[in-house]
């Protein structure tokens, strides 16, 4: 089975837990997109849902298929996220951001009840880092931000190349408005000691480990899905 029809079986399996009622967080990337191919058709059958969208993108993407948006701001408080990963550990921690949208993602996580991550199988690690962590920083000074970040790296053991991310020749914007700076630090013992470390410079908006957030993951692979649920 290929990656796209892995998503698709994923994305469908997903729809499964949207319930009618649900106000749901929406990802973004080529997973979620999946997903939010297959709760269209059910939403025109009458499941009964408000999608918050974790980006322009997606957004987009839902208003062409008709599903019903609001803001995070008209509902503060969500039943269930389902979104997708660059990276899932066995302690159900993640790297996010591969598709520059983890500031709203990561916020509204953080406002939903629960958490669902749909991913194929290979985004499942031993330890994560080998996908190059994003970090959303402010344009304001984002060289000192990036040697802070460096430095910040260097005093947990870390290192790798720190790249701000372009498309083509331009820097890529976030939906916030910030830049992206992708870390290649490769394999974090410690996850949790980077993520303080990295919330404590000053230009750094966010950054794409995302701890203790995730609920439940649906894996899909040749054999069909996995369905992990976190303690
Ligand atoms: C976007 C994300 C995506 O969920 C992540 O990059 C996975 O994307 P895909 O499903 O296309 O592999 O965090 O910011």
């Amino acid at each position: 089975m290929n990656a796209a029809s892995m998503k698709e079986r994923v994305g469908e399996a997903a729809v499964g837990h949207v319930e009618t009622g649900m106000r749901l967080g929406i990802g973004t990337g080529s997973t979620a997109e999946a997903f939010v191919r297959a709760l269209a058709p059910r939403v025109q059958d009458g499941l009964r849902i408000v999608g918050v969208p974790t980006s322009e993108r997606t957004a987009a993407l839902c208003r062409e298929l008709g599903i019903p948006l609001a803001t995070l701001e008209e509902i503060p408080e969500l039943d269930l996220v389902v979104d997708g990963a660059d990276e899932i550990d066995g302690q159900f921690r993640l790297v996010k951001g591969g598709g520059g949208a983890l500031l709203r993602e990561k916020i509204v996580a953080a406002a939903s009840a629960r958490m669902l991550v749909i991913a194929d199988a290979s985004k499942k690690v031993d330890m994560l880092g080998t996908f190059p962590l994003p970090i959303e920083v402010n344009g304001f000074g984002v060289v000192a931000t990036l040697l802070a970040i460096e430095r910040a790296g260097t005093l947990l053991g870390l290192s790798g190349d720190l790249a701000l991310r372009k498309v083509g020749e331009s820097a890529f914007i976030t939906d916030g408005g910030h830049l992206v700076i992708d870390a290649s630090f490769g394999r974090i013992p410690d996850p949790e000691a980077l993520s303080a470390a990295l919330h404590a410079i000053p230009g750094v908006v966010e950054h794409g480990l995302f701890l203790g957030l995730a609920d439940a993951v649906l894996l899909a692979g040749p054999d069909g899905i996995e369905h992990l649920q976190a303690n």
